[in-house]
């Protein structure tokens, strides 16, 4: 089966014996000089081993054009390495100096309605820009040269968060670029005439050059220039990655290269799971939003990073200690949060647990943003509990190294079905793809079953049961693909707005779910979306929401596992399963939110031949997750959780605990 992510993964380069890392980002030209060695004795106090530095430090390393100043760095360096710290050392590419954009006000990002993204903040830089990268790689081989033999250098951060404020830029560098790219991507115009649809409002090409990215239009730009738009953006994103990484891999080839992904919430742009293949380890940061599944989405995101990573170790770099400063109302983590989002990233194969940041500023837009080292200093409980943090992760240090097990069911995710299903002049503009692919995390959550939340170009024969959240694009290999795993026993459980179009954006004629209907038996005329605040009640007891289909029942073997009993479709099937001998496809044609889903399930995993690994009586109180022979307890209440069901565990595990053993 074909696995997209194959990559030779590497470590980061030092000597001694297996540990989970643990650190933070390091910002030491925000202090005085003074202050550095008051950090390093506090690092070595809560078990520091790891820092990324000189993230934003372009205007300190090269104060002008061309001027480096990088005395300052080298002592960094150098205490670091005399704390017995290592360094994973960025490019310093992410914010380019006030210089530079005085210079070269061309490198500046420009949004759709026209507007300049201004410096002043950070990342304002246009990822086709070549003036931009020209000077970004001059700053990227003098610090590779100069640091390439330095002992604490482990890894290379390539610029930071890649696309986290500049992905989608519409100026006239991004215009060019998007045009060589369709010509990679087509050919000949006439190819990309027919892929876009373009006999529609007039909108044919009769070259290249007349192509431009969706910028505000009149009405809804053409969907698939937004969807090649978005891939493009991606690919321009990925892009400046390898040529930093090319770079730095000419000068300094035993040095591991990685840039911090962000697998959270609705933070799409970049598919990662197409850029994984191009760093030594994946690394990610993920910040909680607080709601009622905040924790099944750090769960959840932890799960995806770690099969992204093609089940090998990943670096978490960052998440925070307690409080953020961008969201409306920054809350602080109740006490036990803190080790628990951290050991929970570790139990779905975080071999480093780092934060932003080290220090907690004093000035600038992130001043009310924890750290590691608060405001009130290590004279604080929020200190404390970050050096038994660093206690614990010694602890478990045997874990280190150690691989995901893979579960029996897979949750199928796919950036093109997230980027495609949520465009505009749809049937509905309410549904949110990862929220539904996260409604199923949690129930199964909730019935104490794992799941591995695994992309599309990732190992899905590999699973009994396979659940695909509108999986809305399919292309006509991937429909063959899953059709031949059903038919050679496999479990697939597909939901509204799935198999819809193909690569292009183009609908399966003959009948919705179009590239699946054969597959599931069913046919869909008409969709039936619903007004917000609508529901509608199913026979088996639960409510849909969002969306309905009206739905014929046409394949044989096909069984009718709930009907709706109200709304426009009363007496038509909402859920289906069609036998295919040993395996099954089935479908769910409505919204049931974690709740319904949970209610469903039974009758999905019982066929499919799966059960939880849990006694049934932890089943939902606490999350199982397992590296090599370690088990991870979560404790997903406020409230301890008695153990003696299970045999190798300790007997209680505490409220907000996680407890780790070998079983
Ligand atoms: C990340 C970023 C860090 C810091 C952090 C705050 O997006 O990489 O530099 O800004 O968020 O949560």
């Amino acid at each position: 089966m074909t696995q997209s992510n194959e990559t030779t993964r590497r470590w980061l380069r030092r000597a001694g014996s297996a540990r989970l890392e643990f650190g933070a980002d390091y910002n030491p030209d925000q202090w005085p000089r003074e202050v550095w060695d008051d950090d390093v004795r506090a690092m070595r106090e809560a078990g520091v081993t790891i820092v990324s530095l000189a993230i934003f430090s372009w205007a300190r390393l090269e104060p002008c054009d061309g001027e480096y100043d990088l005395g300052w760095l080298d002592e960094v360096m150098d205490l670091l390495h005399a704390g017995g710290i290592t360094v994973d050392l960025a490019t310093a590419t992410a914010s380019p100096p006030p210089w530079l954009t005085r210079k070269h006000p061309e490198i500046l990002p420009v949004t759709r309605t026209g507007e300049v993204l201004w410096p002043g903040a950070r990342q304002h830089w246009r990822p086709t820009s070549p003036v931009f990268r020209e000077h970004a790689l001059r700053l990227v081989e003098k610090l590779a040269t100069r640091y390439a033999d330095h002992p604490a250098l482990v890894a290379w951060h390539v610029n930071n968060e890649l696309g986290c404020h500049n992905v989608y830029d519409y100026s006239d560098d991004a215009a060019r670029a998007f045009r060589v790219w369709l010509r990679e991507r087509y050919g000949t115009v006439e190819a990309l005439n027919h892929a876009w649809g373009t006999a529609f409002w007039s909108q044919r090409y009769d070259d290249f050059e007349e192509i431009l990215p969706p910028r505000l239009a009149a009405s809804h730009p053409n969907p698939t220039q937004q969807l090649d738009f978005k891939r493009f953006s991606s690919d321009a994103l990925k892009d400046h990655l390898r040529a930093e990484r090319d770079l730095l891999r000419r000068i300094t080839p035993e040095v591991p290269v990685t840039t911090n992904f962000m697998v959270m919430g609705g933070m799409n742009p970049m598919n990662y799971a197409d850029w994984a293949a191009e760093v030594d380890f994946v690394a990610n940061d993920h910040y909680v939003v607080p709601g009622p599944q905040a924790r099944d989405e750090l769960s959840f995101s932890a799960n995806l990073t770690g099969n992204i990573a093609g089940g090998e170790p990943w670096f978490l770099m960052e998440h925070s200690t307690s409080a953020v400063n961008w969201q409306p109302v920054n809350v602080a983590k109740k006490p036990g949060e803190l080790a628990r989002d951290s050991l929970t990233h570790v139990a779905h194969g975080a071999d480093a647990v780092c934060f932003f940041q080290w220090r907690q500023s004093r000035a600038g837009a992130e001043k009310y943003h924890s750290a590691m080292l608060p405001h009130a200093g290590t004279d604080s409980d929020l200190f404390r509990g970050v050096a038994r943090l660093g206690e614990r992760l010694r602890e478990l240090a045997p874990i280190a190294g150690s691989r995901r097990r893979r579960a029996a069911v897979g949750i199928v995710f796919d950036w093109e079905s997230w980027w495609t299903a949520e465009q505009d002049s749809h049937p509905t503009d309410r549904l949110r793809y990862r929220q539904e692919a996260l409604d199923w995390y949690t129930a199964l959550l909730d019935a104490g079953v794992r799941a591995d939340v695994v992309p599309t170009g990732g190992p899905l024969e590999e699973y009994r049961l396979l659940v695909a959240p509108v999986l809305h694009v399919v292309p006509a290999a991937l429909a063959d693909r899953l059709a031949a795993w059903v038919a050679a026993g496999g479990h697939l459980v597909t939901t509204y707005f799935s198999g819809i179009v193909d690569e292009n954006d183009h609908v399966w004629l003959g009948g919705y779910p179009g590239a699946l209907r054969d597959l599931l038996g069913i046919r869909i005329e008409e969709f039936g979306p619903l007004l917000d605040g609508e529901s509608v009640a199913l026979d088996d007891g639960t409510t849909g929401t969002l969306w309905t289909d009206r739905i014929d029942v046409t394949g044989p073997d096909v069984e009718v596992l709930a009907r709706y009993r109200t709304g426009e479709q009363a007496d038509r099937a909402a859920v289906t399963r069609r036998r295919v001998g040993a395996g099954s496809a089935a479908y769910v044609s409505t919204r049931l939110g974690p709740d319904g889903l949970a209610g469903l399930l039974p009758r999905l995993l019982g066929p499919a031949g799966v059960a939880g690994e849990l006694p049934a009586e932890l089943a939902g109180r606490v999350e199982l997750a397992i590296r090599g022979d370690h088990w991870f307890l979560i404790n997903r209440t406020d409230q301890p959780v008695d153990l003696q069901a299970l045999p190798g565990a300790p007997e209680v595990l505490e409220a907000r605990g996680v407890a780790v053993f070998t079983n």
